[in-house]
């Protein structure tokens, strides 16, 4: 996968050279390009001006934007405009991107963008509902969600079928070494070597878990006949 980041701010980045994303850049598996715009910027490097019918704080200009854009050798890109307004990252947003060969990020700053700088995305992503002060966090964020779903990046493709958000459910509570910790004991059925009750154990566990915490998630879930089953146990448990 190559990204490509238009950002003010290149060195608040360098947390991706490190842990998986690092590797995944050592291995040949990514790579990834900074793109600080203020170099493409007329006007003696100005990326912001004042919006047009006031108001308060600067907004970046259009034509760094559009300079740095049409260098980037990408045949079909996404391209990611980062915006509290824009649609909420999560899981299968990830799962998306993950699929792509080519992603631009555009890391906006100061008070936002002139808006026909929207011209030039494919999707305008948040982070969530609240304002931060660049797009840098947001887009390392969603790089590091996206890359460890890469095949071949995390190793097995196993390691994150079963995380939170890819079945659709939470996942399940996990243990390890040593079985006793300060008196508090593993379950009985890891350690059993009984696979298909660990699995069926994991299963409710997961359920449970999703019930408790994030019940929206199970709203638009699609049960199959045994999660119907153990579902429909732990509504009538949380009732006693
Ligand atoms: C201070 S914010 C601008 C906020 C803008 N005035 C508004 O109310 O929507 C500056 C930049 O940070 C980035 N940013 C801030 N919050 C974000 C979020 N929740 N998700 C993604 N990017 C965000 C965007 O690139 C945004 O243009």
């Amino acid at each position: 996968m190559k990204i490509d980041i238009l950002t003010l701010f290149p060195e608040m980045f360098a947390p991706l050279e490190h842990s998986i994303v690092g590797k995944a850049k050592e291995k040949g598996l990514l790579d990834i390009n900074y793109h600080n715009f203020r170099e493409h910027a007329e006007k003696a490097r100005h990326v912001d001006d004042e919006p047009y019918g006031g108001g308060q704080g600067m907004l970046l200009r259009a034509q760094p934007i559009f300079d740095t854009i049409e260098q980037i050798d990408a045949k079909n890109p996404r391209v990611i405009l980062l915006d509290p307004a824009g649609r909420t990252f999560d899981q299968s947003y990830a799962e998306e991107l993950a699929q792509e060969e080519e992603l631009i990020f555009i890391c906006g700053h100061y008070e936002g963008y002139d808006e026909r700088i929207k011209t030039l995305v494919t999707d305008e992503i948040s982070l969530g509902d609240f304002v931060l002060t660049g797009g840098e966090l947001a887009a390392m964020t969603m790089v590091d969600a996206t890359v460890r779903l890469i095949p071949e990046v995390i190793g097995k493709e196993v390691s994150h079928r079963d995380d939170s958000f890819s079945s659709g459910l939470l996942e399940y509570p996990q243990y390890t070494r040593p079985y006793d910790f300060r008196g508090m004991l593993v379950p009985d059925v890891l350690m059993s070597g009984h696979h298909e009750n660990i699995r069926k154990w994991r299963l409710e566990e997961s359920l449970r878990k999703t019930y408790k915490r994030r019940p929206d998630l199970l709203e638009h879930y699609n049960f199959t006949e045994e999660e119907a089953l153990l579902f429909e146990k732990i509504k009538e448990e949380s009732l006693n």
